[in-house]
């Protein structure tokens, strides 16, 4: 293990922002993790714990402790006749397990194809996508606490998954070191085809031929249609969350705004389109020196090269300060702010 200081941040955030961190240090085994748990340098500083870096904004320098995890590797721990359990260790990229998954006919995370990030960042987040959400593929995982060094198993429940959260984005961010997690796939195929254009999709790229592989495809298709690739363009997907609303509130912004679009989830919970009320405020496209929105998708704000982390904050609170004054609804950032 090799504590660096004063080290730039710029290769570990996917939105390409020049930040320091006092200290940084990669952890690629147990043995690092146990390392840095014993250390002074973790007991004396603040800490943030980083995957692939894919949702987090530096707005400031970070002064304390970044850790990365950054180990590897995938493992069959059982099989019975329905499904299959992968140990898939947290510093894995997330969309090369996915790959992995599809590849082997294990069925479930198709639909998260593409996703950026670390599958320990991705725990994190309940990342979703095309009507399927991380923790429908989720079984256990395992985690340091790094302040006492406890290591421990939490199930499905224990993690506390919601939209876009888990336990470990809000009570106990940065506390627990998630080491590896266990994933459980069918072995029968059981496709999500609901969201959006994806049948549609599907019969233009192969007829009536569906196989995962062919849906990996489609998935993959749509997002590089509307999300700009990270490694030409610097974002963290989603700026802000879809925001969940009473029937009342859905229906005084339908009165006024027909057109909106909205899901209704059940009987007094709409869930609205951030993406769309962005857009009807006419954020789609604009740039300001390097910061962005950008131009096919509304909800993601982007740094077209030396954007400063402030710059691209400011451009939030603006979208922010525009969407409570025309829909009278606060959006929240997806987004992890330092
Ligand atoms: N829309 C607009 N203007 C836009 C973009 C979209 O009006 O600029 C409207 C369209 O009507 C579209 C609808 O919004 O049909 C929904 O758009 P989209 O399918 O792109 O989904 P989203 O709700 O904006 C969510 C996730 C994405 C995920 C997609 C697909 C959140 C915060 N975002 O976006 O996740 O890829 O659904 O499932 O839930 C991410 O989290 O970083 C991310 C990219």
């Amino acid at each position: 293990m090799n504590i660096k200081q004063n080290h730039s941040l710029k290769k570990y955030n996917t939105f390409n922002i020049e930040a320091k961190a006092d200290y940084f240090v990669e952890l690629s085994s147990e043995a690092d993790v146990f390392s840095l748990i014993n250390s002074d340098i973790l007991k004396n500083n603040e800490i943030l714990i980083i995957g692939g870096g894919c949702n987090i904004l530096f707005v400031n320098d970070f002064k304390g402790l970044v850790v990365k995890v950054a180990n590897k590797g995938i493992e069959k721990i059982k099989e019975d006749k329905e499904n299959v359990y992968l140990r898939v260790a947290a510093g894995e990229d997330w969309d090369s397990f996915v790959k992995y998954c599809v590849n082997n006919n294990y069925y479930g995370a198709e639909n998260l194809s593409l996703i950026p990030g670390c599958v320990g960042s991705c725990v994190v987040q309940n990342i979703g996508a095309y009507g399927v959400e991380l923790k429908n593929v989720f079984y256990e995982l395992t985690a340091y606490d790094i302040f006492s060094g406890d290591k421990t198993v939490f199930d499905k429940q224990k993690c506390e998954f919601g939209y876009r959260k888990s336990i470990f984005k809000n009570k106990t961010f940065s506390k627990y070191l998630i080491f590896s997690v266990v994933f459980k796939l069918s072995k029968k195929q059981n496709f999500v085809l609901d969201y959006g254009n994806i049948k549609q999709e599907i019969e233009k790229l192969s007829g009536s031929k569906l196989n995962v592989k062919i849906l990996r495809d489609v998935v993959c298709k749509i997002r590089n249609s509307k999300l700009p690739d990270i490694t030409q363009i610097g974002s963290a997907g989603s700026f802000f969350k879809n925001p969940f609303v009473s029937f009342d509130k859905f229906f005084e912004i339908k009165k006024k705004y027909p057109e909106i679009v909205a899901y209704k989830i059940k009987d007094n919970l709409y869930k609205l389109s951030a993406a769309w009320m962005v857009d009807k405020c006419g954020w789609k496209g604009k740039r300001f020196g390097d910061a962005g929105v950008y131009e096919k998708q509304a909800l993601v704000i982007v740094n077209y090269g030396n954007a400063t982390g402030k710059e691209i904050y400011n451009l939030s609170k603006e979208i922010q300060k525009s969407v409570f004054e025309k829909f009278n609804i606060q959006l929240q950032p997806e987004v992890i702010i330092i």
